[in-house]
């Protein structure tokens, strides 16, 4: 413990913006001569895409500890991040506890924000207790898995009267960006409609929703939450300041269950073992170990095993694991498809679907229709039509790389600016809009229970007064 304390003031001396109530008298973005300083809190996926800033743009951020269980992920990490021993840890609590030693001993914090990147259920736990000790925090989408977790979030966060910023990375993008200031501009006129596609991808949405993290709502949530909610964030604040008032949803998982196996498959189980596995367009041999086989180690096979993926741990996990499952005998029960209808306050409509059955991978399908124009895109470029002027543009957003479009590099910069500046504003966005966003979710997913027409303010009404009961 002595080591951590030393090691943590030798941090603070180099990273003095710790000091509680200390707000910086920075007046722009990036105008910080040191960086944010980082804990990651899961070293997976998404720990992985933010912290690319930190090797990156080391002047901006820094990662100074991190919480991981897997012992080769940790170890890889903490060895590109140069991360010291001390602030290695093996759960994100270990972590935490750390903190509160050394906040109660030298007054400091080990970080100045956390980066919540570990899966959907630990967030809500993992976001309190941080914002208790009053970092910063950049939690990964969704926000939490129910509609009471989300609001715990939001009051702990608003309470810490800290930087929030929410993994809803769609926003961030250069491309959206680009949308996002023509619709603000008013040179189209209004926004009165929106149609968004979301094509989740055939072999993504088997590997995430049918064999993977997001397949079984009991211990994640349900796809629409865990695929969508940023593309319903998105929607919302194409509509600023209009709120959503009516939703309705229908969807429900049709493919990828026991019914639609092929004969030819018979009593397989295991795609290692069965018959039918070349014409399958979902075999496990085809998205993990040919990949392999041909050099290729990224997603998804990166994602299947502890360190780097090779013939014998995929073939092992296939062999074994979740991810050598026939999509038709998997465990999974989230929706496989799923469409959204929106009417906001001013009248305004949207509609959204999620489908798993596309050759697309997330590049979602886009059409907002305006009193005197049209855009229509793809993530990648977009096409603007001014019925005025009679002119057609095609926009080519510049894209510097990364996840997302770019959304994962726009957020974590536009995070560091925040934080580094004090100024919340630099997101867009905050905690309570980010729960309204959520909301609107949660409603959805309730009229595709119910087969009704939900209406927005009474859900959110009801919300907030069952989580005032229960806090009470
Ligand atoms: N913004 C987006 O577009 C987007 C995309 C994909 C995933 N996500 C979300 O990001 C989050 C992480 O997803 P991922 O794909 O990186 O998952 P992942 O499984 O790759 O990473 C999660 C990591 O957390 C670690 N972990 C587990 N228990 C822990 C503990 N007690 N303490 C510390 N670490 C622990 C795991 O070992 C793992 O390395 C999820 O909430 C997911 O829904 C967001």
């Amino acid at each position: 413990m002595a080591a951590l304390i030393n090691n943590t003031k030798s941090l603070w001396r180099r990273s003095i913006r710790l000091k509680d109530n200390q707000q910086p008298d920075l007046t722009k973005p990036g105008s910080s001569e040191l960086p944010v300083t980082l804990a990651v809190i899961g070293c997976g996926q998404r720990g992985k895409a933010y912290t690319r800033y930190a090797l990156r743009a080391p002047e901006r951020c820094k990662v100074v500890a991190i919480a991981e269980p897997r012992p080769k992920t940790r170890q890889h990490f903490a060895d590109l991040h140069k991360v010291d021993r001390t602030l290695v840890f093996d759960t994100w609590e270990d972590l935490l506890a750390a903190s509160a030693e050394t906040i109660s001993t030298i007054g400091k914090r080990l970080a100045d924000a956390v980066l919540i990147a570990v899966q959907d259920h630990m967030h809500a736990q993992v976001a309190v207790a941080f914002a208790a000790q009053g970092y910063h925090i950049l939690c990964e989408k969704p926000m939490a898995t129910s509609v009471q977790d989300c609001i715990k979030i939001t009051n702990a966060v608003n309470d810490s009267g800290r930087i929030f910023g929410m993994g809803h990375v769609m926003r961030y993008s250069p491309y959206s960006r680009e949308i996002t200031e023509i619709i603000r501009s008013g040179a189209l006129g209004e926004l009165i409609n929106v149609v968004q596609v979301e094509p989740v991808g055939y072999y993504h949405f088997a590997h995430s929703y049918v064999r993977g993290n997001w397949s079984k709502e009991k211990s994640s949530s349900f796809s629409l939450m865990t695929k969508c909610c940023h593309d319903i964030d998105l929607i919302c604040n194409w509509f600023y300041p209009a709120v959503p008032v009516k939703v309705s949803s229908f969807g429900s998982l049709k493919h990828f269950r026991k019914s639609a196996k092929p004969k030819a498959a018979g009593s397989a189980t295991r795609c290692l073992e069965c018959a039918h596995e070349k014409d399958c367009p979902y075999s496990a041999k085809k998205i993990y170990l040919d990949p392999v086989a041909q050099g290729d180690l990224e997603w998804p096979a990166e994602t299947i095993v502890d360190g780097l993926p090779d013939i014998e741990n995929i073939t092992e996990a296939l062999q074994k694991g979740p991810y050598g499952l026939c999509v038709y005998e998997s465990t999974n029960d989230v929706c496989d498809n799923q469409v959204v209808n929106i009417e906001f306050s001013n009248g305004t409509t949207a509609s959204f679907t999620m489908i798993a059955f596309t050759e697309a991978i997330c590049d979602r399908q886009t059409r907002l229709h305006f009193s005197h124009g049209e855009i229509i895109g793809d993530m990648r470029t977009f096409t603007v039509s001014d019925f005025r002027k009679r002119t057609t543009k095609v926009h080519r957003p510049k894209n510097e790389g990364g996840g997302h479009g770019g959304g994962d590099l726009g957020l974590i910069r536009s995070f560091v600016d925040a934080v580094s500046t004090g100024q919340q504003n630099l997101l867009g966005t905050n905690a309570s809009e980010v729960l309204k966003s959520h909301l609107t979710v949660f409603a959805a997913e309730k009229s595709r229970r119910t087969g009704s027409v939900v209406d927005c303010i009474a859900f959110e009404q009801e919300a907030r007064e069952t989580s005032a009961n229960e806090s009470m």
